[in-house]
């Protein structure tokens, strides 16, 4: 894999950033596998379905750099879904750990504060290093949830103290969830790339961890980038189909 690859990769996103009328730019499959093989597995099943995966703890613990490796020899773009939360010296590190593996998204947790998501921001300028992605406030989050770890904010005010820190801090994308999208966005401006999670197809019920959550087609509406996808697409008796659907769901807002 080279830079270069890496580079056009981003850049291709990035120009398209949220206004790409394609479906598939918009749609990341969360690859939550606890090996490579299950998560190859479900890579075949979708072939042709989508071009983003997400590479998180679950799977990059178990299977590291050699996963995203194949994802790329596929032709995929990798968001790889860390989460870097710790002092600036460490997270440094960690950016520069995963730089040139193939990944062209990277997350960090706004709350780590601004010095964090600086160092961070520094560590990401050099060539084939990701983009960096500052995780507001967790979907699966509830404000009684916030209450109890000292935030006595609504989640929306909150998220947007995180995404104006990121910003603050030269991060160039967030995540946050599809119920405080729109009013980021109105904050952000449009070059901003936010990308949401929590999405659930129109009309399914709770049940899961999840707790902020919308379907594609209104957070796609409310102005998301790009969407994160995992269950509802991974659990699917036909995860093709269910990608599908969703892909018409996110045209049909565009
Ligand atoms: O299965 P589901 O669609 O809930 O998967 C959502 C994915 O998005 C998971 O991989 C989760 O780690 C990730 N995520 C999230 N909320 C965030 C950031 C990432 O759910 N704020």
């Amino acid at each position: 894999m080279d830079d270069t690859t890496i580079r056009i990769g981003v850049q291709t996103d990035r120009q398209s950033g949220s206004g790409s009328l394609d479906p598939m730019d918009r749609l990341i499959v969360a690859l939550d596998f606890p090996s490579a093989n299950a998560a190859m597995g479900l890579v075949e099943r979708l072939e042709g379905s989508c071009r983003w995966f997400k590479v998180g703890m679950e799977l990059y613990y178990a299977a590291g750099n050699r996963v995203i490796e194949e994802l790329r020899e596929r032709g995929y773009e990798v968001f790889l879904d860390l989460k870097l939360h710790d002092i600036p010296n460490t997270v440094t590190g960690a950016v520069r750990s995963v730089t040139g593996v193939g990944a062209s998204l990277l997350t960090i947790h706004a709350g780590g504060g601004e010095r964090m998501m600086r160092a961070a921001a520094q560590a990401a300028r050099e060539p084939g290093a990701p983009n960096l992605l500052a995780v507001t406030v967790l979907t699966s989050m509830d404000e009684v949830e916030l209450r109890a770890i000292g935030v006595n904010e609504t989640a929306s005010s909150q998220v947007l103290r995180l995404a104006r820190l990121a910003q603050a801090a030269g991060i160039g994308g967030l995540v946050c969830s599809a119920e405080e999208v729109a009013a980021v966005r109105a904050a952000m401006g449009p070059e901003v790339r936010l990308v949401v999670p929590g999405i659930r197809p129109a009309g399914a019920g709770g049940g899961d961890d999840q707790r902020r959550v919308a379907s594609a087609a209104e957070a796609i509406a409310r102005g998301a980038s790009m969407l994160v996808v995992g269950r509802p697409i991974t659990q699917a008796a036909d995860p093709a189909r269910a990608a599908a659907e969703i892909l018409a769901e996110i045209a049909g807002a565009l």
